[in-house]
């Protein structure tokens, strides 16, 4: 377990994500002043950016989750998303924000907003951590809310895994190249 701090390389502390988090909660304080938000967090990864941020909200808020994973579980997505655990509640005449850590393809969420949209909420609009700097295949989505735009390196860190490990790292770092081959992705 030591091992992991050493083969991880900080692209950002858990001081200056949580300052962007902060940064980001007051805007969509003001965005959504006097409203109710249902916060929709997008599991496993969302689940450390939507604590950080839920607690820092002071409208009325709900918080539901959905959990998802790409068919195959390949690194080429096929697009389709596979709801392994759905809302708990309808989001229907409901101001939604859908809290991602993590926007890559962006084939995930162009699924999820178009499962989203068909269920009728008042509003929807996503909040993500980090949003990779790269052509998107789903270049349509528009995000509102964006903590860090980084460049096409492979991230783990802050709710994101590899292989289901280094979620439980407060930062966001770089995997080392050989750890990261190592591993056999
Ligand atoms: C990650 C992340 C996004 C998605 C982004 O989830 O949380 O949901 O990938 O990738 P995309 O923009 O290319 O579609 P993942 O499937 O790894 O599941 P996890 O959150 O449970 O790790």
């Amino acid at each position: 377990m030591e091992k992991q701090k050493d083969t991880v390389k900080v692209l950002f502390s858990e001081q200056e994500i949580e300052k962007r988090i902060e940064e980001i909660a007051e805007q969509i304080n003001q965005d959504y002043k006097g409203k109710s938000l249902c916060c929709v967090s997008v599991l496993k990864g969302g689940i450390f950016v939507t604590c950080s941020l839920v607690k820092r909200l002071t409208m009325s808020v709900s918080l539901d989750f959905i959990a998802v994973s790409s068919y195959g579980k390949e690194k080429k997505s096929s697009g389709q998303v596979n709801i392994l655990k759905d809302l708990d509640e309808s989001i229907e005449g409901k101001d939604v924000l859908v809290i991602e850590d993590i926007i890559d393809t962006g084939r995930t969420l162009a699924e999820l907003l178009r499962i989203f949209e068909s269920r009728n909420p008042s509003s929807l609009s996503i909040c993500t951590l980090l949003e990779k700097k790269r052509p998107r295949e789903a270049s349509s989505i528009d995000i509102r809310y964006t903590g860090f735009v980084i460049p096409d390196h492979f991230v783990v860190g802050y709710g994101l895994d590899y292989g289901e490990r280094y979620r439980n790292l407060p930062y966001i770092g770089i995997i080392e190249e050989e750890i990261h081959e190592g591993v056999g992705e």
